[in-house]
């Protein structure tokens, strides 16, 4: 017997992002928007617990215990008193390290894959409390949709979106690492203000309202992306060249993001994305895409 759950990448077309707390953390207002890119994450009976990946980036995948599924099987194991003897499978789609959230995705998988499979019958709120423990994205990978993450990212308020969005995402060659993205953003930032979400944001996704998404957009962490990855400025340039509306580095980076006005433009905009040299591939996704789904 074996449980097969979706989860899918998100972009954040909002970051905002406050100064260094004590933990080391950063205060942030965060609006996810989860898009329709997927990893699926498959848990069967095992001796012991185990991780394999496939996948055409599946090599750069940590297959031990630091990679976010396997702790989170052990998690929900140890909060209910038993062993975490699963295979977790991950059919990876999500770009790896690219600020999309992949591996915050496999967590909150895995979470609900091995709920399932150990017929644990963990409540919402006892998900999203392992999802926090695990990263401050991976609650947002359970719930999908659009949402206001504060504090650390961790604590969500939904979000309604009132159309659908069509996006185009270059993934970079090579990654970046959060931790550094966030050290070079304090270096450039050393008084930065209390994190806000923008009201003009959050009426155009409510609306569904395209053109001013793409006017409201904002990530405080970009300047820190480019800083460490320069070339990105090019991809930026070559997707706006090719008529995207707006574009941005998505979270932390290198990926990089592009909101189309329709599908075909997307298509369009991917297309010369490609054939521009400036990233390793480029992908089309539309959102808002669902969260964590059983299948
Ligand atoms: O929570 P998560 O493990 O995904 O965070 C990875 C790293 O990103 C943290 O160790 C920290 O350096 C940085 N981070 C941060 N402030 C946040 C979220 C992440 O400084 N709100």
């Amino acid at each position: 017997m074996s449980v097969t759950v979706r989860v899918p990448a998100k972009v954040n077309v909002q970051l905002a992002v406050g100064a260094a707390r004590a933990d080391g953390f950063h205060d942030l207002a965060n609006v996810f928007l989860a898009v329709g890119l997927y990893d699926e994450v498959t848990v069967t009976p095992a001796e012991q617990l185990r991780v394999t990946c496939s996948g055409p980036d599946a090599a750069q995948v940590p297959l031990d215990r630091t990679n976010l599924a396997a702790r989170a099987a052990e998690l929900l194991a140890a909060r209910h008193g038993r062993t975490a003897d699963v295979h977790i499978h991950i059919a990876k789609d999500i770009p790896v390290a690219g600020g999309m959230a992949g591996g915050s995705a496999d967590g909150a998988g895995a979470l609900v894959a091995c709920d399932a499979l150990w017929g644990t019958e963990a409540s919402r709120d006892e998900l999203l409390d392992i999802c926090a423990e695990l990263g401050s994205d991976v609650p947002f990978s359970l719930v999908g949709g659009a949402a206001l993450g504060t504090g650390r990212g961790e604590q969500l308020e939904v979000l309604e979106v009132g159309g659908a969005f069509h996006w185009v995402f270059a993934v970079a060659d090579g990654g970046l690492s959060t931790p550094a993205v966030y050290r070079e953003f304090d270096r450039l930032t050393p008084e930065a203000p209390a994190p806000k979400a923008s009201a003009a944001l959050l009426d155009a996704l409510r609306k569904g309202d395209v053109e001013a998404l793409a006017g409201a957009v904002a990530n405080d962490l970009q300047p820190a992306a480019l800083s460490l990855f320069p070339s990105l400025s090019g991809t930026l340039a070559a997707g706006t060249d090719a008529g995207a509306l707006a574009a941005l580095v998505s979270g932390s980076g290198p990926t990089t993001a592009f909101l189309a006005a329709d599908a075909a433009s997307a298509r369009r905009i991917a297309a010369a994305l490609s054939a521009s040299g400036t990233c390793r591939t480029a992908r089309v996704a539309d959102s808002p895409a669902p969260g964590a789904t059983l299948l």
